[in-house]
Formats: C-alpha cells, structure tokens, sequence
C-alpha cells in the first residue's frame, strides 16, 4: 500500500511548491480508480445531490445521504485523503450540533476530514471541530449552499470589498485551525492574493492556475454529464458519448439476435441426456 496523504503531506506540499489534485467522488468503485491514479485527496461533496441524486442545487442533502457515500467513497480510498461534506444545516444553526455531525462523518463514515462552506460566520464552529481532533477543510467565494442568498451560481470576489472581505475570511478561518481552503469560482487575482496570504493550502476551482491545488467534480472532468459543462472545466474524457454509443450498441444486439453469444451462455455438459426426457 502507498503512504497516505495526510494534512501533513499537503502541508508539506505547499511548502515545496508541489500542485495538489482533487476531485470528487461518491462511490466505491470510482473511488478505487481515482485512488489507484493517483490523486492527493477525494472530496464526497454534497454536489452528489446535483450529480448523483439529480436534485436543482444542494440544500436538500441530508447527513445520512454524505454517510452512506463516505461510507462508499473511503472503503476505496488506500492513499488518498477523503474529505466528507458537512450538508446544508448540519452545522449553521448550532456549534454541539456541528460537533456531533463533524464527529459522525469522521466515526461512521471514516471520512479523514470534513469540509465546511463559509467564513466569518462559522469560525467558532470550525474552532470546535478542530479544537476535537477532526481536520476541517473549509470553502470560501462560490458557496453552494449559499446559493439562495447569493443569487445564483456567480462568480464571487469581484468588488474591491469583496475581495477584502475573502480575504478577512480566509485569515480568520486560517487562524481557526483549517489544514486547507476551497476557493470558488473567484477571480484569479483575488484567489492568488489569499493563495499568497496563507500559509496552508487553497485548492481552487474555477479560481484560476494561481492556487496551490485543484478540485474538478469528476462527472464534469470525465465528460458524464451532458446538460451543462461550467466554463472553468476541463473535459480529459467523453464518456457521455461513449455511454451512449455502448448503449445503443447494446439494444441493437439484443434486437438482431446477437446477444448473448456461446460464449457469453451457460450449457450443460454434454452427457445430460435427460434435458432431452424434459423436453418431450
Ligand atoms: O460539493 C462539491 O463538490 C464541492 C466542490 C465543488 C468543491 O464543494
């Protein structure tokens, strides 16, 4: 088995100016090819509400939902670090509540780490949950389960007071003892200036080439999904078509007889003689 990427080792990357990669996953089998590719750190992301359970945005992912895929996600995970979600309201309205669940994803998922969205306002409860052991990752600029109040998906930090306030938060989530920090969807300007900023490592998306890491839902890097491609993706596979095509290819074999083949069947040996009894 190859060592396990811990915070340590990202720590370390970042201090040696080596690239961290990312990229979400929410079952076992997915997890085993990523892991086996070599990527740093798998993210069970409540995108899983969008990508896997074909929900509008993220708000209706629920605790047990994150449980059962971080369940799946780490049984496939030997080196990379897996980094559990918290879902909407899991930890915004009460900091023992966001304790409890941090402690869940950690126990029952065996999730390595658990990622939370927001800055100011959850700096006390990021505190706690580091303050128990539990490494927490944390996610500023595009934050999708802010979506409601934010408007939409946008690109987040293009005022000079946004920025300053991204800023302020990711300082402040830093000193609550966050090992890392997702920047969404900002400016690339604004995420090399909190990239140079901090001292442990930003892993960006659509935040540009500046930050010390990157993160891609993979269904968007593999090219599964076909109503929308963001414009910050980069598509390394086609699968959609492939899918597709091997689908197709399917239902035309089973229609012209060519599916399943000798080969592809089960037979008795040839001596059972008495098939022939039951067929009379
Ligand atoms: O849920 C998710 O997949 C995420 C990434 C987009 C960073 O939070």
């Amino acid at each position: 088995m190859k060592d396990k990427v811990t915070v340590s080792t990202l720590a370390e990357k970042k201090r040696n100016e080596e690239k961290i990669s990312m990229l979400t996953a929410y079952d076992y089998n997915t997890a085993c090819l990523l892991d086996e590719a070599g990527i740093d750190m798998l993210l069970v992301g409540d995108s899983l509400g969008m990508v896997i359970l074909g929900y509008e945005d993220t708000i209706s992912v629920t605790m047990e939902d994150m449980l059962h895929h971080t369940r799946a996600v780490a049984r496939g995970a030997d080196r990379a670090l897996v980094v559990g979600d918290m879902p909407f309201m899991s930890y915004q309205a009460d900091r023992k509540e966001a304790l409890k669940n941090a402690g869940r994803l950690m126990k029952e998922g065996r999730a390595n780490a658990v990622k939370l969205e927001g800055g100011t306002a959850v700096v006390e409860t990021v505190s706690s949950i580091v303050d128990a052991g539990i490494p927490v990752m944390g996610h500023l600029g595009l934050t999708p389960q802010a979506v409601n109040t934010l408007g939409g998906f946008k690109v987040q930090g293009k005022t000079q007071r946004e920025v300053e306030s991204l800023l302020e938060d990711a300082s402040r989530l830093e000193e609550a003892g966050i090992f890392a920090l997702v920047l969404e969807c900002v400016p690339q300007e604004a995420a090399s200036l909190v990239t140079k900023r901090l001292s442990i490592p930003t892993i960006g998306i659509g935040a540009g080439s500046v930050t010390d890491g990157q993160v891609l839902v993979t269904q968007d890097m593999i090219g599964l999904i076909k109503k929308f491609k963001p414009s910050f993706v980069r598509q390394y596979a086609s699968l959609s078509e492939e899918i597709q095509d091997a689908c197709r290819k399917y239902i035309d074999d089973i229609q012209q007889h060519k599916f399943p083949s000798e080969d592809e069947s089960f037979s008795l040996s040839p001596d059972s003689d008495w098939i022939n009894d039951l067929k009379n």
